[in-house]
């Protein structure tokens, strides 16, 4: 672990996305993909660089709130565009270093072992793709590796070469500082290629060896298209990783964890089912097509159709279809049907009616609302916060709560008599 450096290229500006966000920041499973990238070369080394130009700011920026030990090195991007321009200001600690490009969420700790404790001077990933377009075709011959030639370079006759550069390498440090000033940039993009070294270390008789691999891990992101596809497969990953943890997930295709949820015990998810941020959902039930944003979930059961929005920590609660709640702590609440509960606290034993609503922001500020133990508030109430509800309270159906707070014990009842007038109808209509 201590003997490798990996330098990750994330300075182009991914032009193909069609977007204004830097490609890299581009989110899969709810992280941006530069983050997974680093997330796993730290797992091989204790020294990486990301080489950044394009929104560097924004870039470094994002990064830092995820790792504390990444450095940062800036690309002279005007004068040495292009993924060996990218290399000119790097310099590292060890005299192994692995180049992975930014654009390849999918890389895992161990698909990268295999770059890992070999004897040569250079090791490059090859895949072989039916459709190579985009990718820069590996030419071999009966030497073995020659050159890599850009698919905006390649021929007719290359175009047709199905073997592709993935775009990470193995390199000994010595290869950098004798190469990449060696690099030109001309091409059909005027850009420095990184891939140019190999050709040149042929040249001068270097050990070049070609590692076959997979592209389920090492797939490059250039589109919208390609980002799905590759969110796809992560998705794939982190469900299969939680369903091995016990997890139980029916039509597991059709939810959607983000990276940094967490479970703990036997839980359900039912069909649909959107867990975001950092969700921890500990024995519960959380069923079909419900979403929960950053919030805790303990021992309670979840929809159909609930939203649930961040900082909300749900404990011995049944939350019903159609229920929205936000930045509320509830503890052993029912809230069966149609309310909404924002800045919300409510304890044992209390009832939510069908159609309750905190009524928490004033168009300037948000109020919270706080509700006792065994509670009963009836249908269709409002409660306008902020509003402290004691225990033992019984709030009868349609009552708007406008007062600060309801004493233990008592009964808060707003309703109008009731009005009879009869034979109306037959006035109105007429006799049918
Ligand atoms: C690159 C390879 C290509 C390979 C493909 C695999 C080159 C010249 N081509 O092409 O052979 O098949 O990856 O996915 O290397 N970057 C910089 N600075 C720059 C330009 C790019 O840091 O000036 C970074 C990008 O942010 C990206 C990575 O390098 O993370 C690769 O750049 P990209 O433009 O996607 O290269 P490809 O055309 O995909
Ligand atoms: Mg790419």
């Amino acid at each position: 672990m201590n003997n490798l450096s990996i330098v990750i290229l994330a300075a182009g500006k991914g032009s193909r996305m069609k977007s204004a966000k830097a490609k890299v920041l581009h989110e899969i499973s709810g992280k941006p993909m530069l983050y997974h990238i680093i997330k796993e070369s730290k797992k091989l080394s204790n020294d990486i660089t990301v080489v950044v130009a394009h929104q560097k700011e924004r870039v470094i920026e994002s990064m830092k709130t995820y790792f504390d030990d990444v450095i940062f090195v800036a690309q002279d991007a005007d004068n040495f565009p292009g993924t060996g321009g990218a290399l000119k200001n790097v310099s590292v600690k060890h005299d192994l270093l692995l180049v992975l490009n930014g654009d390849m969420p999918l890389i895992t700790a161990e698909s990268l072992e295999g770059f890992l404790g070999k004897d040569a001077d250079i090791i490059m990933s090859i895949f072989d793709l039916q459709d190579p377009s985009g990718y820069g075709r590996v030419v071999i011959s009966e030497h073995g590796v020659e050159r890599i030639v850009e698919d905006k370079d390649a021929s007719d006759i290359e175009k047709k070469i199905t073997h592709v550069n993935a775009g990470i390498y193995a390199f000994k440090k010595e290869m950098l500082e004798t190469y990449i000033p060696q690099i030109d940039n001309n091409n059909a993009q005027a850009e420095y290629y990184l891939t140019d070294i190999i050709a040149l270390a042929n040249r001068d008789k270097r050990s070049i060896m070609p590692l076959l691999i997979d592209e389920e891990h090492f797939m490059g992101v250039n589109s919208k298209a390609d980002l799905a596809a590759a969110e796809e497969i992560m998705q794939q990953r982190i469900r299969n990783f939680w369903m091995r943890q016990g997890v139980n997930m029916q039509l597991p295709q059709s939810i959607y964890i983000e990276e940094g949820v967490t479970f703990e015990g036997e839980s359900l998810l039912e069909n649909g089912v959107r867990l975001t941020g950092n969700t921890h959902i500990a024995t519960s039930n959380i069923k079909a097509h419900s979403v929960i944003e950053a919030s805790v979930i303990v021992n309670s059961s979840i929809g159909p159709l609930a939203h649930i929005r961040p900082e909300s920590k749900i404990t011995d609660t049944h939350i019903g279809n159609f229920v929205e709640v936000k930045k509320s702590t509830l503890n052993g609440v029912k809230a069966g049907h149609l309310s909404y509960l924002g800045d919300t606290v409510a304890n044992e034993g209390t009832n939510i009616g069908a159609g309750v609503i905190t009524c928490n922001y004033d168009g300037k500020k948000k109020y919270q609302t706080i509700i006792g133990k065994n509670v009963f508030i009836g249908s269709d109430t409002q409660l306008v916060a902020p509003v402290e509800i004691e225990d033992d309270v019984l709030i009868a159906a349609g009552t708007t709560v406008s007062c600060s707070k309801i004493e233990k014990g008592s009964l808060a009842i707003d309703r109008n008599p009731i009005r009879k007038v009869e034979n109306f109808f037959y006035k109105f209509f007429g006799t049918r």
